[in-house]
């Protein structure tokens, strides 16, 4: 059997060279790392959990009219979606006051904000994602004014879509992170949801308890991350039906 070519490792994501021209092949790894990688660990189970739960998220925006990079998926790792251009930026919607805008301003963890608000981060492990301001973008030229527009509104709109689902199932959306690609469409280019939407890149808390179903379990040691992510499939009903917890080993 050929080899697949590997395009890219990422510290959460393998990515492949896809079967047709203009495809990716995502591929989840167990790995997690938290404060620019300075903290590892390899968690069992944790890429079979947000390959299902980025699918459940990016099918639920397809469905609403929301373009992302999602074909679909191919097994218990591993999607299949269209190479884009990555814009590099993170995106960072917040709903409440939350990790590093909580300690930059000085607001109390879970403060509501009074409007949803958006950050933009340069995509650049060396420097350590460093937030920056839409005239660093335009100077700098990582997006023009309309690229900004889009991101904006597809921002919104995912934060709409994202928070409704969890309030369905008991749960708060804090903030979350989202990257946006390019594709190219003969003449024409538009921008769709790109990477991951998951519990890796979300902050979500119970909404009863206020307990961490999110990637700050494993940041701040606050328990099994496994458990929490299952928690967050579980409610969604996105968890292969016998399956209590994930075992990678019983269905890679
Ligand atoms: P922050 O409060 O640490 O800036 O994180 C804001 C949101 O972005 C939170 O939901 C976690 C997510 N995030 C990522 O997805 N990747 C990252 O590298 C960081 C720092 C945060
Ligand atoms: N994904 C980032 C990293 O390792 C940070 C984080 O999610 O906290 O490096």
């Amino acid at each position: 059997m050929a080899r697949r070519k590997k395009i890219y490792e990422g510290k959460a994501k393998t990515l492949y060279e896809g079967p047709e021209p203009g495809t990716i092949v995502q591929y989840f790894k167990d790995d997690a790392t938290a404060f620019n990688a300075q903290k590892k660990d390899v968690i069992e189970g944790k890429g079979v959990l947000n390959n299902l739960l980025s699918e459940y998220f990016m099918l639920g925006l397809i469905n609403i009219g929301v373009p992302t990079h999602f074909l679909r998926r191919l097994n218990m790792r591993e999607q299949l979606v269209r190479s884009c251009e990555i814009i590099p930026l993170e995106i960072i919607v917040r709903n409440f006051a939350a990790g590093s805008l909580a300690t930059r301003l000085g607001i109390e963890e879970g403060t509501q904000l009074p409007r949803p608000v958006v950050e933009y981060c340069y995509k650049d492990d060396k420097l350590g994602d460093p937030l920056v301001t839409e005239e660093h973008i335009a100077a700098f030229g990582w997006a023009t004014q309309q690229d900004m527009d889009d991101i904006l509104s597809l921002a919104l709109r995912v934060n709409d879509f994202l928070a409704g689902v969890m309030y369905g199932v008991g749960i708060k959306l804090i903030d979350f992170k989202i990257e946006i690609g390019r594709v190219y469409e003969g003449d024409y280019q538009r921008l769709v949801v790109a990477d991951e939407i998951s519990p890796d890149s979300c902050r979500l808390w119970d909404i009863q308890t206020g307990q961490k179903l999110d990637k700050d379990v494993f940041r701040r040691d606050l328990g099994s991350l496994t458990d929490a992510y299952t928690e967050v499939a579980r409610r969604l009903g996105v968890l292969p039906k016998t399956t209590t917890p994930i075992k990678p080993t019983l269905i890679n």
